[in-house]
C-alpha cells in the first residue's frame, strides 16, 4: 500500500541507511529484554561485523547502537561469531574452516587462536539465489513470481545438487508474462538445482580460492577437521555435498546454523575466555 514502505537498513552486512538501523537496534533491544525499559542505558551489546568492514563502517555501526542505547558496544568479527556459535574451538591453536552463507555474503574464513588467519567474502548468498529462481521461471515458464514466492520455492525444493530424475515438484504461483493473468506451473526440482547451479558454483569456488590461500600447518588441521558451514544458506539442501564433492573435505552444516552469528556473539560477550577477541568500537 501506498502507506507503507518496507525498508531494509541493513546491506551486505553493513548499514545503508544509519536511522533507520538505529530504530531497528532499538526495537531488538526492547524486545530482548521483554519491552521498554531503562535497562537498556545500561547494557553491553557485542555487535558482529563482517572481516571486510572499513573503520568507517564499524564506526557507524557503534555510533547507531550507542544511540539506541548502549552504553558499551563491543564489536567481533562475524567469522569468529559464527564459528564461536558452531562450537568450534577457535582459540585453540588449531586451524578451523568455517563459511557463513548469509542472505547478502559469503565469507570464508581460516581461524586459529582466537584470530582470523585468512578470509575472503563474495556477494552471493540466499538472496542471489532467490534471484536466480525468479529469473529461471520467467525465462523457462513464462511467469512472474515474487521474491517471497521464490524463497519458499527455494526452501521447499532447493538444492545445491540436481536429484536423480526431476525430483519433487511442486505447483508455484505468479503472473502469465504472456497475458498478465495470475497463473500456476509446476516446477521440479531438477529445473531449481539448474537454476542455483551459478550461485552455488560461485560459493564452491570461493571455499576452494581459500583453500588454496590457507597456510599449510592450518590446512592439515582443516583437512582432518574438515569446514564448517553456518548461516541461513548452509540450510540449502546438498550444499554440504556439493562442498565436499569439490573440494575432498569432511563438509558439515552447524546444529542451528541460522543462529550461529547471534548465539556466538551472545557466548563472546557471557564468556570470560573470549575476551582477547572482542573489540573497542
Ligand atoms: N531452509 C533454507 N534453505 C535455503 N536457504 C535458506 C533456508 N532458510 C533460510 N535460508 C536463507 O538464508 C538467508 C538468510 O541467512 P542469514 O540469516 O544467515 O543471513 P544474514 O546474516 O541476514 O545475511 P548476511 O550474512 O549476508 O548479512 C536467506 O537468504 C534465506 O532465504
Ligand atoms: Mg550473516
Amino acid at each position: 500500500p501506498a502507506n507503507i514502505q518496507a525498508m531494509r537498513p541493513l546491506r551486505d552486512g553493513v548499514i545503508a541507511d544509519i536511522e533507520v538501523a538505529e530504530q531497528m537496534i532499538k526495537h531488538f533491544i526492547d524486545k530482548a529484554l521483554g519491552g521498554p525499559s531503562r535497562l537498556r542505558r545500561r547494557s553491553n551489546i557485542v555487535v558482529a561485523v563482517p572481516s571486510n568492514s572499513t573503520i568507517v563502517e564499524r564506526r557507524a555501526i557503534r555510533d547507531a547502537t550507542s544511540n539506541a542505547g548502549a552504553m558499551n558496544v563491543l564489536l567481533l568479527e562475524e567469522p569468529l561469531a559464527a564459528a564461536i556459535g558452531a562450537g568450534l574451538p577457535v582459540t585453540q591453536p588449531r586451524g578451523a574452516m568455517v563459511v557463513d552463507i548469509g542472505g547478502g555474503t559469503t565469507e570464508v574464513a581460516v581461524l586459529s587462536l582466537g584470530g582470523i588467519a585468512h578470509s575472503s567474502s563474495v556477494r552471493v548468498g540466499g538472496d542471489k539465489m532467490d534471484e536466480m529462481i525468479v529469473s529461471y521461471i520467467r525465462r523457462k515458464h513464462n511467469m512472474m513470481i515474487g521474491e517471497m514466492t521464490s524463497e519458499r520455492v527455494k526452501q521447499a525444493i532447493g538444492s545445491a545438487l540436481a536429484p536423480e530424475g526431476s525430483g519433487t515438484i511442486i505447483a508455484v504461483k505468479g503472473r502469465d508474462l504472456v497475458n498478465g493473468r495470475p497463473s500456476e506451473v509446476s516446477v521440479s526440482e531438477a529445473e531449481i538445482a539448474e537454476a542455483l547451479a551459478e550461485p552455488v558454483g560461485q560459493i564452491v569456488s570461493a571455499v576452494r580460492a581459500a583453500l588454496e590461500q590457507t597456510p599449510p600447518e592450518l590446512s592439515a588441521d582443516i583437512i582432518e577437521e574438515g569446514i564448517t558451514l553456518t548461516g541461513g544458506g548452509a540450510l540449502l539442501r546438498r550444499l554440504d555435498q556439493a562442498i565436499a564433492a569439490a573440494t575432498g573435505l569432511p563438509v558439515h552444516v552447524a546444529d542451528n546454523a541460522l543462529l550461529c552469528v547471534a548465539s556466538g556473539a551472545g557466548l563472546a560477550s557471557e564468556d570470560q575466555s573470549y575476551r582477547g577477541i572482542l573489540m573497542a568500537a
